[in-house]
C-alpha cells in the first residue's frame, strides 16, 4: 500500500481520535461543513487488540471500525484519508488485530496510542504506560507494520511525569513509522495543564537530524485554524491535531469565518441526529448523541431552555420533532 503520509504537504489539520466522539457519523458530518482549512487525516476511536482478537469482545469493539459509504464519499471528495488507531500491550496480539484489520477494512493508515493517560488502562501497561519501554515498543511497531502492511503512525506524550522528549521521541524516529503524533503533555499532566509545544519545537529538531521523512504533528490546546497555523510556523511541525477544538465549532475546519446563526446549527444537529440512527439502527446508547446537543446548541436567544428540553428526551425522533418545532 503506498504511503499516503509522504504525499502531504505542510501545513495540514487532523482530526484527533476521540471516544465516542470520532465515530463514522460525526467525521462525516465535520467533513461535510469543513472547506478550505487543510483538513487532511482524520482517526477512528481507538480500539482494544485484546477486543478485536477475542471472538466475543470483538462484537463489543467491532462499531469503533465502521465507515459507512456516505463517509468514503465525503473523505474522497475532500481528498482526506481516513487512519484507524489501535491499542493494547502485546505485540502478537497487535500482529492479529492488524492482520484482521486488514482483511476486513479498508484504512489509509494505522496508528497506534501510546498516549491515553486513563489509569485503567495504564495499569494494564498499555497506552502512555508503554513511554520508555523502547524493546516493546519496537516489536509493537514492527508486528503492526508486517501484518497490516499499511503506513505505520504513533500518537503518543512527551513523557510519564517529567518531558522526556529527546530520548522517547529519538527512539521513536528509529522505529521506521511514517508520522508520530505529539501531545506536548506528560502522562502526569493528563489534560489539566496547559499543553507545552516548545516540546513540539525540540521533537521536529530531532526529527530534522534523525528521520527527516517522518511527519511531525503537534496536538494540544489548538483554538482555531489560525491558532494552529501559528504553532506549525514556530515549531515548524508538519501540522497540527485538533480534539476539543470541535466541541466549541463543528465548523471549525471551514475557512469561511461568519458566525453561523441558529438555523445552521440546529440543521446539522438534525443531520446528525438522523445519520446517527440510520447508522446505528439497533439503537446505540442515545446518551452518547445526547453529549453531542452541547456542540450545536450554544450561542443563540433560547439555546439554554432548548438544550434542557432536548436533554429531557430518550429517542432521535423526539428530538427531531422538538427541533422541528422550534426551526
Ligand atoms: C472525549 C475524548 C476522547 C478521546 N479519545 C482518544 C482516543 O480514542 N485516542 C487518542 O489517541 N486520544 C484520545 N483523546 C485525546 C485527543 O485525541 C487529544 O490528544 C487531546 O484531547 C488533546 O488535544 P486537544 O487539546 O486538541 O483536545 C480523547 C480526548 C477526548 C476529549
Amino acid at each position: 500500500m503506498s504511503d499516503f503520509w509522504k504525499d502531504l504537504t505542510r501545513p495540514f489539520f487532523l482530526l484527533a481520535p476521540m471516544e465516542d466522539v470520532t465515530d463514522t457519523v460525526f467525521r462525516e458530518l465535520v467533513m461535510s461543513v469543513s472547506s478550505g482549512s487543510h483538513l487532511r487525516v482524520l482517526f477512528t476511536e481507538f480500539t482494544s487488540v485484546d477486543g478485536i482478537c477475542h471472538p466475543k469482545g470483538r462484537d463489543a469493539v467491532i462499531h469503533r471500525l465502521m465507515v459507512n459509504a456516505s463517509e468514503r464519499k465525503i473523505l474522497s471528495e475532500l481528498n482526506a484519508r481516513l487512519v484507524v488507531q489501535i491499542w493494547g500491550n502485546d505485540p502478537e496480539k497487535f500482529f492479529e488485530a492488524s492482520r484482521f484489520i486488514k482483511d476486513n477494512f479498508w484504512f489509509d493508515g494505522i496508528d497506534i496510542n501510546m498516549g491515553c493517560p486513563a489509569e485503567k488502562i495504564v495499569k494494564q501497561g498499555s497506552c502512555s504506560a508503554l513511554i520508555g519501554q523502547h524493546t516493546r515498543v519496537s516489536e509493537i511497531i514492527q508486528a503492526v507494520r508486517e501484518s497490516s502492511g499499511m503506513p505505520v503512525s504513533v500518537k503518543t506524550r512527551t513523557g510519564l511525569r517529567e518531558h522526556a522528549t529527546e530520548s522517547w521521541i529519538s527512539h521513536l524516529l528509529q522505529c521506521k513509522l511514517s508520522a508520530i503524533t505529539l501531545h506536548a503533555r506528560t502522562q502526569r499532566m493528563m489534560s489539566l495543564k496547559p499543553a507545552e509545544w516548545d516540546q513540539i519545537a525540540l521533537a521536529v529538531k530531532l526529527r530534522n537530524s534523525i528521520a527527516p521523512e517522518v511527519k511531525l504533528i503537534g496536538n494540544g490546546d489548538v483554538a482555531d485554524t489560525q491558532h494552529g497555523l501559528k504553532l506549525i510556523e514556530s515549531t515548524g511541525a508538519d501540522g497540527a491535531m485538533i480534539g476539543r477544538g470541535i466541541f466549541s465549532d463543528p465548523w471549525f475546519f471551514n475557512s469561511t469565518s461568519h458566525e453561523r446563526n441558529m438555523q445552521e446549527k440546529l440543521h446539522l444537529l438534525r443531520k446528525h441526529i438522523i445519520l446517527f440512527s440510520g447508522t446505528w439502527p439497533e439503537g446505540r446508547n442515545f446518551n452518547i448523541l445526547k453529549r453531542f446537543f452541547k456542540i450545536y446548541v450554544h450561542g443563540f436567544d433560547g439555546a439554554a431552555a432548548l438544550r434542557a428540553q432536548l436533554m429531557e428526551t430518550s429517542r432521535p425522533e423526539t428530538a427531531i420533532q422538538i427541533i422541528d418545532e422550534y426551526l
